[in-house]
């Protein structure tokens, strides 16, 4: 029996890619395991959920004084700590150094909310709303030192409906990252999906565009 592909996962919120990824996990559609659950936010609500799940976590705020390298150094030897194979970001909120993200390039992971490269950064649900998109969804890329630029692998695209409020549409596009982030790990588990010179290979063809799945959230 080949041994669980170790996922650590990084969060700052609510947790529920956490959950979804881990209950994944426990069905056994994701050949893997959760190593560690990793915060910058001792109050996390997904820490809180973690640990229900008896699942291993630690929170590593910053502190008084330390510096991002400093701290982004720390929490580079924590997630070693726990050997993972692939590092899962699942909502979390800190922008990780270019030390970091080199250490883990091909195997760091990031889920956002939004089809990228439209609306990197925060509050793509409203931002989504105000430009009139009638679409609109998920993305999971891998991580780069350009802020949500690193090459995606898989969206989910859904239809903004006429009576989508920024709640709405963050409900729906939130049940949508819990299909694609664990089907995501599952490739990189399984070996389909590889990294190689800074392109996604998914079974064994560059990936020039992500593949796009149409949910009917
Ligand atoms: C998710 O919607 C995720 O896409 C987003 O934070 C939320 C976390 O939810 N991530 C980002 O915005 C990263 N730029 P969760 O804590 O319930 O998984």
């Amino acid at each position: 029996m080949t041994t669980p592909t170790r996922f650590v996962a990084m969060i700052s919120g609510e947790g529920s890619n956490l959950l979804a990824l881990d209950d994944a996990c426990r069905r056994g559609d994701l050949h893997g395991t959760i190593v560690g659950v990793i915060s910058d936010r001792p109050d996390a609500l997904g820490l809180e959920r973690a640990r229900e799940r008896e699942l291993h976590s630690e929170s590593l705020p910053i502190t008084r004084g330390e510096t991002r390298s400093a701290h982004d150094a720390r929490l580079l030897a924590a997630v070693s700590a726990l050997e993972p194979d692939f590092v899962l970001l699942a909502g979390y909120m800190r922008i990780l150094d270019a030390a970091f993200v080199q250490a883990l390039e091909g195997r760091l992971l990031n889920i956002h909310p939004s089809l990228l490269p439209r609306f990197k950064g925060l509050h793509t649900h409203r931002r989504a709303l105000n430009a009139a998109d009638t679409e609109h969804g998920a993305t999971v890329h891998f991580v780069t030192a350009d802020l949500d630029g690193g090459p995606p692998v898989l969206q989910a695209r859904i239809v903004v409906k006429t009576s989508d409020d920024e709640l709405s549409l963050a409900a729906r596009v939130r049940c949508c990252e819990h299909v694609i982030y664990p089907t995501v790990a599952e490739w990189c588990a399984t070996g389909r999906l590889q990294y190689r010179n800074g392109n996604p290979i998914l079974d064994g063809r560059r990936l020039e565009s992500p593949v796009v799945q149409d949910l009917d959230f």
